[in-house]
């Protein structure tokens, strides 16, 4: 992200060749609890790539209803280029500096409108809910964007299970604060923790996932590990990392980077390429990892999902709603 002040920053039917045997999920629960440990390998991935040490495989289906068919960046390019602002601002800051941070173990509470409020460690938020891989387009506000193939589970479903009352309009995220292992919190670049929110529709929507992993492994720390949101049809950002608290609101939730330059990141942040950026146009977006003469490609509306999600936003003006 860029701020003026300071600039820190197919859809098919899933083949039963791809579905993992029904047996391997019987013992998800100690399974998804060993992979999410440190270092300890599940079972396999769909990708080539090789595994980094501290990454653990995941065990996982790919869903292909939901993902794109274009090949994904390289796992060095998605965990190198990073925006992750707890470690740095600079893009290589997080691979290089989140090497401390210790994403296990790790709890999510969970508050508000909700009848089912509590602190649950992280298998208990997954368990009842197998992963996915699904391969997703992150378009970056800044106007660049990779494929990546993540691994995680929709978020509405686990939304479900805390039971919202007819209260909640909105759900918002915090990350973790943890100054002594993230060094970019010493440093008043934005307001910590960071902060994202999203309306319960949006929230619920089936392409709302929470990515616990990518490349069929554990999320590397500059990814957002343990815990992370992915929202393929909106700007990067809202996509908060380490993840630890949940909060159903009757009320719209504050946004890290709308508190921070509100003319110029809005709460809604859909990816529009009609609608520019105070600063530089959106109707085009830089593929990271591609050659320089076809690097450039048209951004598309709700990058790529507006059947899906159009709906969601009958009526509203979207230049207003930014
Ligand atoms: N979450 C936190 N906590 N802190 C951040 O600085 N950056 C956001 C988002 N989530 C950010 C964050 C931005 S601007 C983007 S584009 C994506 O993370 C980048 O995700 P990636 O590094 O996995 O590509």
């Amino acid at each position: 992200m860029l701020i003026r002040k300071s600039r820190p920053g197919d859809s098919a039917n899933i083949r039963p060749s791809e579905i993992t045997p029904e047996s391997v999920y019987l013992d998800r629960r100690r399974l998804l609890q060993a992979a999410l440990a440190a270092g300890v390998a599940g079972l396999g991935g769909a990708w080539s790539e090789p595994a980094p040490a501290q990454a653990a495989l995941l065990e996982f289906k790919r869903n292909t209803k939901y993902s794109l068919s274009e090949a994904p960046n390289s796992y060095e390019d998605i965990t190198s280029y990073n925006n992750f602002y707890e470690f740095g601002v600079d893009k290589g800051a997080p691979a290089a500096n989140s090497g401390r941070f210790k994403p296990q173990p790790w709890s999510v509470t969970v508050s508000g409108e909700c009848e089912n409020k509590g602190t649950f460690t992280l298998e208990d938020v997954l368990k009842d809910h197998p992963l996915e891989e699904r391969v997703y387009r992150l378009r970056c506000v800044e106007a660049w964007s990779m494929i990546i193939p993540w691994v995680g589970v929709p978020l509405g479903e686990v939304l479900k299970r805390y039971k919202p009352t007819s209260k909640a309009k909105y759900v918002a995220f915090k990350t973790v604060m943890r100054p002594s292992e993230m060094t970019g919190q010493r440093y008043p670049v934005l307001e910590w923790p960071y902060v994202e929110g999203l309306r319960i529709d949006e929230a619920m929507h089936p392409l709302a996932i929470l990515a616990v992993g990518l490349y069929g492994k554990s999320l590397p720390n500059q990814n957002g590990a343990p815990l992370r949101l992915i929202t393929p049809w909106k700007y990067g950002f809202k996509g908060i990392k380490s993840i630890v608290e949940i909060r159903y609101t009757e009320r719209q939730p504050p946004t890290s980077w709308n508190i921070s330059a509100p003319h110029e990141y809005g709460f809604f942040a859909n990816v529009n390429p009609s609608v520019d950026h105070p600063r530089w146009s959106q109707a085009r977006e830089r593929r990271i990892g591609r050659g320089l003469f076809d690097s450039r490609v048209p951004t598309l509306m709700f990058n790529g999902y507006e059947q899906e999600v159009a709906s969601l936003y009958k009526g509203m003006d979207l230049k207003k709603f930014y």
